[in-house]
């Protein structure tokens, strides 16, 4: 199988295919026994990442660091822009030119939409996309997607259910995109009206021929439910009076879980501020904190080692 991602950015879920999901997914497998038989090895010796984080991050930053030096890598960490020539002015297209005379792949989360990419277009190195804005976390979603066909099976045939703020929430845009090339998979978005799904997103799913579905009641859909995958409110990114009209609405505790399938799982991309309670946490069906977030490190691993290595 042709190894897509080599040498290649990822910027956004768009173009990727199952084929590149169960090759990255084969080798997050691989990843995961390396791990807990040797810590690690040496088949990224001598490469570097920059891991430039203008937002704040800890699984996304933390994963990709120590994923690079499970695999014998070296780092430049940048955090926030105050210590970066950005705060003089610098561009983003002079700052990718920047990393990219000294690492060998850029690891970039921002603010903006579209500021990943149009970093890439002159960087000479890959770019991985760690989230710009309220756009994409390509990434995420990837290792929401393996959560998913590890803890129950399979990806056809599902009903995903997105619950909470749906309007500025990049991890629901990647997941749900990235959903379409699995057959017959069905989502619902169950939101506070003022937050609902992006525009972009819906029309995506309508381009692609996606049973979905719009809602504020999780009652209708939670007893078919195989994901209920749960969002935080993103303060950072909204007035504070809507923030404070719809923080704390929608809640999943035990009494919504118990009303879920017993083969089904609860997701969340994380931090929760909340929205799940801690009684959920020693359910089996939560995925949240002892799957998805160990995934996310197999995952980067394998993603570095397929861009760096043919
Ligand atoms: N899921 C996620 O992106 O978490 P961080 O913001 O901590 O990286």
């Amino acid at each position: 199988m042709k190894n897509n991602f080599y040498n290649q950015s990822l910027i956004t879920v768009d173009n990727l295919t199952k084929n590149d999901c169960f090759m990255l997914f084969e080798r997050a497998d691989e990843m995961k026994k390396l791990v807990l038989e040797k810590g690690g090895d040496d088949r990224l010796k001598r490469r570097i990442m920059a891991a430039l984080f203008y937002e704040p991050s800890s699984r996304t930053m933390g994963s990709f660091i120590t994923a690079m030096q499970r695999l014998g890598g070296g780092f430049v960490p940048v955090v926030g822009t105050s210590d970066s020539s950005i705060s003089k002015g610098e561009t983003l297209e002079d700052t990718g030119m920047v990393y990219s005379s000294y690492v060998d792949v850029i690891v970039m989360r921002h603010s903006q939409p579209g500021s990943v990419e149009k970093l890439s277009k002159k960087a000479l190195v890959p770019v991985i996309n760690a989230g710009d804005g309220i756009n994409e976390h390509p990434t995420q979603a990837l290792l929401d997607v393996y959560t998913i066909q590890n803890e129950l099976g399979k990806l056809e045939n599902l009903h995903i259910v997105f619950f909470g703020e749906m309007g500025h929430y990049r991890p629901v845009n990647s997941l749900a995109k990235l959903l379409t090339i699995f057959p017959e998979v069905k989502m619902t978005f169950v939101s506070p009206p003022e937050v609902k799904l992006q525009e972009p997103v819906r029309q995506y799913l309508r381009k692609n021929n996606i049973q979905f579905q719009e809602t504020d009641d999780i009652k209708k859909v939670i007893n078919d439910a195989d994901v209920l995958y749960v969002t935080r409110v993103k303060k950072e990114y909204m007035a504070e009076n809507l923030y404070h009209k719809i923080q704390g609405k929608y809640i999943v505790d035990m009494n919504l879980v118990h009303m879920m399938k017993r083969k089904s799982m609860v997701m969340h991309p994380l931090p929760r501020v909340g929205e799940i309670k801690e009684e959920v946490d020693k359910d089996p069906r939560a995925a949240y904190l002892t799957k998805q977030m160990p995934n996310g490190m197999y995952i980067r691993m394998a993603l570095l080692d397929l861009i760096l290595n043919n």
